[in-house]
């Protein structure tokens, strides 16, 4: 199949393959998302069969107003209310009880939909112009760092997927946040994402972690969260959080016969020697909003370069570090 590439300025096109059943990738705040229409099971299908993604992993559905959200969902709790007045349109996914015309292939057999409200004005009018709700997973081959520029989307599936449309990098980097509101009295992080914990808890009193983010042998609620993921093909090892003893790991590695690829923060970078190493920059460490918008390129980036290996520095899990972390966990081979 012929991929088009359109910029936004061709959304009535996009949309109009939407409405035909076809899958459109299209970008959003936090990734670029693969869109299909969430009510046709065929075109749903067609979004498994184009990343290789196992068909007991939900997607989530963009929606562009709180319309479609009573549309598809049973009862929007008072919970749910204020989150989204605080963080829609935004990366934040809610999980609910479904209704109505959902393609069964969009919720892999579950009871509840995760919905969410994109904030980014090309997501928001291609949902718009194509008046159905997107579902939508990230738009990489399954296992491989999500994309967070349209080319990232076009190295994964060009001519699997009718179009892609080019909105330039995205903003946050990493995925939303997926939070269970099923048992309203127990909101529950399913997924770490652009919506931090702390904001959550700012706003809801208390807030739950799904208990496979703390203990590993518990088997996770969100079924996407069992699966290796974002790996390039070299493998990936995450630095201990002292310089010294990354410093020290390097030069073993390096003493070993591996070359090392590095992404760590500038302050970092200005202490390891750059100069004979291939290294990648996560921005101040005390900015990690930086690190999480860079991780999925410059992984991409980094396994594209003459390295064996990528080392990467570690952050502390709070507010978007928790998100960070996670990801990269779930990329790496080996943990130190
Ligand atoms: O930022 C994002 O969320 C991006 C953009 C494109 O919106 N989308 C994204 O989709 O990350 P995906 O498919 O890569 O991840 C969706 C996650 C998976 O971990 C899936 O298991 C979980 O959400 N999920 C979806 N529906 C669910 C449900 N009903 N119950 C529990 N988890 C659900
Ligand atoms: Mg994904």
């Amino acid at each position: 199949m012929d991929t088009a590439f359109l910029d936004p300025s061709k959304l009535d096109e996009a949309a109009e393959f939407l409405k035909n059943g076809e899958v459109v990738a299209f970008p959003t705040e936090t990734v670029y998302g693969l869109g299909a229409d969430a009510t046709n099971d065929e075109a749903v299908k067609k979004i498994f069969r184009a990343k290789g993604r196992p068909s007991d992993n939900p997607l989530i559905i963009h929606i562009s107003s709180l319309d479609q959200l009573e549309q598809y969902v049973e009862t929007v709790p008072a919970v749910a209310r204020t989150v989204i007045s605080h963080f829609w349109p935004g990366p934040c996914t809610l999980v609910l009880k479904k209704k109505g015309p959902i393609a069964a292939s969009v919720t892999g057999g579950l009871e509840t939909i995760g919905v969410r409200m994109p904030d980014h004005p090309v997501a928001l009018e291609l949902i718009e112009k194509a008046g159905v709700p997107l579902a939508a997973p990230s738009a990489n081959s399954s296992g491989k760092p999500s994309p967070t520029t349209a080319s990232h989307v076009k190295r994964d599936l060009d001519g699997k997927i009718r179009a892609i449309v080019d909105g330039g990098a995205t903003g946050v980097g990493l995925e939303s946040t997926v939070l269970d509101l099923t048992d309203p009295k127990k909101p529950t992080i399913l997924r770490p994402g652009g919506v931090t914990f702390e904001e959550l808890e700012a706003v809801l009193g208390r807030v739950w972690l799904d208990t496979h983010l703390s203990d590993q042998s518990a088997a996770p609620k969100s079924p996407g969260m069992k699966y290796k993921h974002y790996s390039p093909e070299k493998p990936v090892w995450v630095l201990p959080d002292t310089l010294e003893a990354a410093a020290n790991l390097i030069a073993e590695l390096e003493r070993d016969g591996e070359k090392a690829g590095l992404l760590a923060s500038s302050e970092w970078l200005e202490q390891l020697e750059t100069s004979r190493r291939t290294c990648c920059s996560l921005g101040e460490k005390s900015k990690p909003q930086q690190a999480a918008a860079r991780l999925f390129s410059s992984l991409r980036e980094l396994d594209d370069e003459e390295v064996s290996i990528i080392l990467v520095e570690p952050y502390e899990k709070k507010g978007i570090g928790t998100a960070y972390m996670n990801r990269l966990e779930k990329a790496a081979s080996r943990i130190l």
